[in-house]
Formats: structure tokens, C-alpha cells, sequence
């Protein structure tokens, strides 16, 4: 099947774009600027139209948390506008859209991981217009699927992981933040779990139980220091840098964005509708510092 991901730079579309060069049975196709960007809806619509996948991948966002606080307006015109051009570009064609979401439309007080089924209410901007792009790709029809994850990191990019091992690099002590709890989640994993979500999706469109809402993160859940640890743990039995980790509250760690504390996404429709669970956090975080450390260019 020919598949179309938005983004050709960003973890989740690189991930992707290494998965499908060792497949015979996927074509994938990245959209990227400066030819389509998600700000420009006559880009959009004609970077898929030209492709005529069978299926969206929407993995381009608007992703610097931060920034985002002071300049909302853009955030949302790539988050949500960009969203909902996608999702209408693909309705055109007739295909369906799985549309990637974050944990960050939550406000972290609840006392569990959220299901699919709780209600949104972000606290930073950025959450506010992932929000809006899912409701956006939701309002293009009932064929899509939004996918939430959290935490991702890559060997492709900048990620906590690859934060952690440079600092380590200079510094014999990392203070990290302890209270935000969540499921780091590598991207090639998530990507892996998009790709088998692909088929049945393309072919069942119609099917409920394939479409709405899904959270997809890595098993299990840690705090920042906690993850910070694990990336030691694997840097140090591999020769790679190490630093102590020096656990710190929010309050501690001031941010332009506002942080839920709680980033647990839990729920039962990933499994239930494709039968997928992904393994451990620790699995994942294990496998991104191999790929990092034998990455001499990742770590100069
Ligand atoms: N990273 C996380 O921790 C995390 C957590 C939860 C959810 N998510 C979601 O997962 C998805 C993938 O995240 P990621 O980590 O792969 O993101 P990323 O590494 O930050 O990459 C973002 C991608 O979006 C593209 N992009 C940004 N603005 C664009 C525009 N105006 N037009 C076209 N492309 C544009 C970038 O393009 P260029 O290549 O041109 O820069 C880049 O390829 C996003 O939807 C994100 O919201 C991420």
C-alpha cells in the first residue's frame, strides 16, 4: 500500500521512512516544506492529491512547547489548521487519516492514566491546538483515527535521550524534573505499531472500532529522573557517558509551557480494535541510547 506521512525531518516521519525502506509491501511517501506546508492549505491539498495514498499519516506539528506560549497563532494554524486540511485533503481523495495527538491535551490531575473516553482540558498552548486538530480531523468525517502517544525519542532528533547523553558529556550531575509521570515512547516503536495500523484501516475505514480516539504509548510509566536513570543505566553498560541524576520538583524547573504532572494514557481501544501493545518503557529507552551511542555523528 502507498502511504503519505506529513513531515519529512521530524522523529516520527523518519522512523516511518526507516521501516518502510526495509518493507516491499509499503511505499511511503513524506510531505514536507517547503512544497507542502501544513499553514498553506493549496500545498497541502496538492501534495496529496499528487501522491494518491491509500492512507495519511498526519505526523507534522507544530512541536516546540514552549514557543508555542508566545506564539499560539502559528501553533494553531499548523496544530489545528494544518490538521484539518489534511484530514479534509484525504476525505477528497477518499482515504482515511491516522492523525498523531499528544497527552498534552490533558491537565494531569487526574489520579490514573486517562482513557480515551476522558475529557480534554489542556493547560498549555500547544495542547490547545493539538486539541483543536483533533476535533478538526474528527469533523472531516468519521473514517480517521487520532492517535495520542507521549515522550517520544528517536535516535533522529531532539529528544530527551539525546538531551541527557550530550549533557552527560560535560556534566557530572543532571538535576530532573520528578513529578511528571508519563511513557517514554520510541518512535520507532510507535511508527511500527502506525504501520500495522495502516491496513486494516485503509480497507475497514467504515469499521467503529478502527476509528476515534487511541492512545499508544509504551507500557508502563516513570518520572523524568526516573527515565533519566534508565538512559544511564544502558549509557554505562555500553561505555557511553553518565552523570548523576539529581531529582528536582516542577516548581524547581520553571517553564515558559505548563506541564501536566500526570501523562499516563492508558485504555484498551488500540488493543481491542488492532491488537496492539507495545512493550516497556525501559525496552524502548534501551534501544534508542544503542542506536545514539553507535551513532558517533548523534554524539560528537
Ligand atoms: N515529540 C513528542 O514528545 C511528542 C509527544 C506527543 C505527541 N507528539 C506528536 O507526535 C507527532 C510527531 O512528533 P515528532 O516528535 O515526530 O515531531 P518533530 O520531530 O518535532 O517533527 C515535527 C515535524 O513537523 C514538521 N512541520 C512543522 N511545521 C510544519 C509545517 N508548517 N508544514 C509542514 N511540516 C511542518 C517538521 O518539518 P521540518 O522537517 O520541515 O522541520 C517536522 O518534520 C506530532 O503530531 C506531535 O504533536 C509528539
Amino acid at each position: 500500500m502507498r502511504i503519505a506521512v506529513t513531515g519529512r525531518s521530524g522523529q516520527v516521519s523518519r522512523a516511518l521512512q526507516e521501516l518502510a525502506a526495509m518493507r516491499t509491501d509499503i511505499e511511503l511517501v513524506a510531505l514536507g516544506r517547503p512544497e507542502m506546508d501544513l499553514a498553506e492549505p493549496a500545498t497541502v491539498y496538492a501534495a496529496v492529491e499528487a501522491v494518491r495514498p491509500d492512507l495519511v499519516i498526519s505526523a507534522a506539528a507544530y512541536t516546540a512547547v514552549d514557543k508555542a506560549e508566545d506564539d499560539e497563532v502559528s501553533a494553531w494554524n499548523v496544530n489545528a489548521g494544518g490538521a484539518s486540511h489534511v484530514a479534509e485533503a484525504a476525505r477528497a481523495i477518499g482515504v482515511p487519516v491516522i492523525h498523531l495527538s499528544t497527552d498534552y491535551v490533558f491537565d494531569g490531575q487526574a489520579d490514573r492514566p486517562y482513557l480515551e473516553s476522558d475529557t480534554p482540558h489542556p493547560i498549555n498552548a500547544y495542547g490547545r491546538t493539538k486539541l483543536d486538530g483533533e476535533r478538526a480531523v474528527a469533523a472531516a468525517g468519521r473514517r480517521h483515527s487520532v492517535v495520542r502517544t507521549s515522550w517520544v525519542h528517536s535516535p533522529f532528533g531532539p529528544n530527551f535521550v539525546l538531551t541527557m547523553l550530550r549533557l552527560a558529556k560535560t556534566r557530572p550531575e543532571i538535576s530532573v524534573v520528578a513529578d511528571q509521570h508519563g511513557a517514554p515512547t520510541a518512535a520507532l516503536d510507535l511508527a511500527d505499531a502506525l504501520l500495522r495500523m495502516a491496513p486494516p484501516l485503509a480497507a475497514r475505514s467504515d469499521d467503529a472500532a478502527l476509528t476515534g480516539i487511541f492512545h499508544l504509548t509504551a507500557a508502563g510509566s516513570g518520572s523524568w529522573a526516573a527515565v533519566a536513570e534508565a538512559v544511564f543505566d544502558e549509557s554505562r553498560r555500553l561505555g557511553g557517558p553518565v552523570a548523576v541524576v539529581r531529582p528536582i520538583e516542577t516548581k524547581d524547573y520553571p517553564t515558559r509551557a505548563r506541564r501536566p504532572l500526570n501523562s499516563r494514557l492508558g485504555g484498551t481501544r488500540l488493543r481491542n480494535g488492532y491488537g496492539i501493545e507495545l512493550s516497556d518503557w525501559r525496552v524502548g529507552i534501551a534501544a534508542t541510547v544503542r542506536r545514539i551511542l553507535g551513532d558517533g555523528a548523534l554524539l560528537p
